[in-house]
């Protein structure tokens, strides 16, 4: 919490519109906007609604593929999934924790529709590398940019680069609502049907411009917006979105002053830095030497009261990745980063960073040696 949720959800009370697109959804869009300078945002009601309505976009179908990491959460899966297409799943960098540009092209095939490009941590992928192969094969890009808002490359700001880009703001990302997110829409083309495509298939925003006089049922949609209550609340974080990002980037530079001088010696690994990018602090983590290590280093830091999660189960590995994913090439990669990430506390009211720090060094010392 920042402070000022409670009086813009008392004054969008006030103003008497509790549905969505009013008052604060559009201050909310016109902020995301002017700060990725991306073409149109649409507030929706997570990020995961986001990913399936550029689904819809992309015109995804049986028949067509879209590559992916398999490190990420289920939902940029899911939405492909959801139209009937297949996620292929093709493996990440080592250094970046990416998906990889080299293995992506050789995955490409005559069906291949999309690039489902995910910025793990907040560090951008390598976009110019992405935005070749879209070009050369005809592909849309879409930027997963779940944990991304806020993060630039090449001075670019994450979600202004693809045809589509998806926001989170759930509970656990910088900038919050609960459950929250935004599809950015940078592809015009694109950008009318969105608008229908969140109404539930209708064109209610034209009827509120004055541009046709009733609306009706013209295309396939849900209901993908979230309520005035939330955009209020979401409208108070992005008020101060400068200092939750300044706070986050001094606790993730804490974490690494900290540890990385340790990583040598314990054999434990800090993340790389990522070329081009300037990341958001979302997330600090550390990669053990391996599955044994990671479990004993989580299980001593739960004794020391510390929650340190890890993520993610890979995609081609879990039941319904298997079921419904394709996994052409090998996932080495993903599979060992995802036995041996952990991820430390990090968020903006944190006040026990040194604890947290003091606990990390401990417990190295006991399993690592
Ligand atoms: C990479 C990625 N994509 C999508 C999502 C889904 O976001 P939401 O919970 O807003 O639907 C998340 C959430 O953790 C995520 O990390």
């Amino acid at each position: 919490m920042v402070g000022e949720e409670f009086f813009h959800i008392a004054d969008a009370i006030h103003r008497g519109q509790l549905s969505g697109d009013g008052h604060y959804t559009k201050l909310c869009e016109r902020w995301l906007e002017e700060k990725t300078g991306g073409e149109k945002a649409l507030l929706t009601h997570s990020c995961t609604a986001a990913l399936e309505m550029a689904a819809i976009l992309c015109d995804l179908g049986p028949g067509d593929e879209v590559i992916m990491p398999s490190f990420t959460f289920v939902s940029t899966a899911n939405a492909v999934v959801l139209r009937g297409a297949t996620p292929v799943f093709v493996d990440i960098d080592p250094s970046t924790l990416n998906l990889c540009p080299d293995k992506t092209k050789s995955a490409i095939t005559d069906k291949t529709k999309a690039i489902y490009v995910v910025h793990y941590a907040g560090a951008v992928a390598d976009m110019d590398r992405f935005k070749t192969l879209a070009d050369e094969h005809d592909l849309y890009i879409v930027e997963d940019a779940a944990q991304a808002l806020g993060s630039s490359y090449k001075n670019q700001q994450a979600g202004s680069i693809g045809d589509l880009a998806a926001f989170s703001f759930h509970e656990t990302k910088n900038v919050i609502s609960g459950e929250g997110g935004a599809l950015i829409i940078n592809n015009p083309k694109m950008i009318e049907r969105a608008e229908v495509i969140r109404e539930k298939g209708t064109n209610r925003s034209q009827f509120f411009r004055g541009q046709v006089d009733k609306y009706t049922w013209v295309d396939l949609g849900s209901s993908f917006l979230p309520g005035e209550l939330i955009a209020a609340f979401l409208y108070a974080q992005l008020l101060k979105e400068d200092n939750i990002f300044a706070r986050r980037l001094d606790m993730w530079q804490a974490y690494d002053e900290a540890l990385r001088p340790l990583s040598a010696k314990f054999g434990f690994k800090c993340p790389d830095p990522v070329p081009d990018t300037v990341h958001n602090g979302h997330m600090y983590y550390l990669q053990l030497p391996d599955l044994a290590s990671r479990q004993a280093f989580i299980a001593s830091m739960k004794a020391k009261l510390i929650y340190t999660p890890f993520h993610y189960v890979p995609l081609h590995s879990a039941p319904a990745g298997q079921r419904y994913g394709s996994t052409p090439a090998s996932m080495a990669v993903t599979d060992k980063v995802s036995d041996t990430l952990v991820r430390l506390p990090i968020f903006y009211s944190l006040d026990e960073q040194d604890r947290v720090i003091a606990a990390v060094k401990e417990t190295v010392e006991e399993i690592l040696i």
